[in-house]
């Protein structure tokens, strides 16, 4: 994605998303931030669930966790400002040991980060001797230094077969291990995590929305609990859902998901009728054109990674990326 040159120039990209008057109040940190990123030789990483002012007016690289990592190691500038939530940072950091990686707002967690710790996962070895550990990236560096093997939802199927065990310890995401027993022979055990975004769902969600838009194609994220998922049309990572949109091109559709999904994908397909009951993600929402420009001005919020714990958590994120 090529980063536009002016913030005025840009709106009509955006114009079916954002109001003009709401565009005219984001100009300012908009064009600051272009000019702070030539300053800084920096570029913004942003996941699909940042707003489209973000999204559309100020990242360099955009995509689902999977790409955000891939892009990561491709990253010549000095500075990466990553638009997402803490552990999206931190993997950037691994990738990129000597550059500064810096996150708008410290808070911005995830519920399945905090679902887990390297004790946790200490005493599931213990519990299951042998068995290998593949751990979503949607966990602290701590977590993924203590696994074999990180996965995100784009490629989990991919990274448990490819261990060639009967057998894996996937962890922390319940409901995206269970979605991903359904595809596979190799028996998952899973955690008790759950995105607080995702979990909230249901498959009575899913047949009102059929009966008041006959015809409607509903796309679900693996995060979504089973039965939800078992109900969708489609099932992928923020990127298989903007990419199923663009290839089955279907009239009216519903991605349950977080809320600027829907956003960012329609205006790459404003034929599409969007129908949009989403749930917001409290911690990708505390990333604000406001805070991203402050990050810039004032070199915050540094991600830096304990040296004792770096080393492995970067080889289980390369592992997961050579698969
Ligand atoms: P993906 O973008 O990898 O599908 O992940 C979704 C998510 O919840 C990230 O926080
Ligand atoms: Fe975490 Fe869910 Fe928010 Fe993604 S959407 S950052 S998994 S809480």
């Amino acid at each position: 994605m090529n980063a536009p040159l002016s913030a005025a120039a840009l709106y009509d990209r955006v114009a079916h998303v954002v109001p003009k008057a709401e565009w005219l109040s984001f100009e300012d940190d908009i064009d600051a931030i272009l000019r702070l990123k030539r300053e800084r030789n920096a570029v913004i990483l942003a996941h699909n669930y940042q707003t489209p002012e973000i999204f559309h007016g100020v990242a360099d690289i955009v995509g689902d966790s999977l790409a955000l990592a891939r892009e990561a190691t491709k990253v010549e500038a000095d500075v990466i400002v990553l638009a997402g939530v803490h552990f999206m940072a931190e993997t950037a950091k691994l990738l990129n040991p000597e550059k500064t990686v810096l996150i708008p707002d410290m808070g911005a967690g995830c519920s399945l980060a905090d679902s887990i710790t390297p004790e946790d996962i200490a005493l599931l070895r213990q519990a299951h001797p042998g068995v290998p550990v593949v751990t979503y990236v949607n966990t602290s560096a701590a977590v993924k230094a203590a696994s074999d093997i990180c996965c995100t939802s784009g490629n989990a199927k991919r990274v448990v077969e490819s261990l060639g065990v009967p057998k894996v310890l996937m962890l922390p995401d319940e409901y995206l291990a269970k979605n991903i027993a359904r595809e596979t022979d190799i028996e998952l055990i899973a955690w008790h995590g759950h995105c607080e975004v995702h979990e909230l769902f249901t498959a009575e969600d899913v047949r009102e929305m059929r009966a008041a838009w006959p015809g409607v194609t509903i796309i679900a994220h693996p995060e979504c609990p089973p039965d939800v998922v078992a109900e969708a049309d489609f099932s992928g990572s923020t990127a298989g859902m903007s990419d199923y949109v663009g290839s089955a091109k279907p009239g009216r559709v519903v991605l349950l998901t977080e809320c600027s999904m829907s956003d960012n994908v329609s205006v790459q397909h404003p034929d599409v009728d969007f129908v949009r009951p989403c749930n917001l993600c409290p911690h990708m929402k505390r990333i604000s054109l406001a805070n991203i420009r402050a990050a810039l001005e004032e070199n915050r919020h540094e991600v830096t990674v304990d040296p004792e714990i770096a080393a492995d958590a970067r080889r289980a994120v390369e592992r997961m990326l050579a698969v």
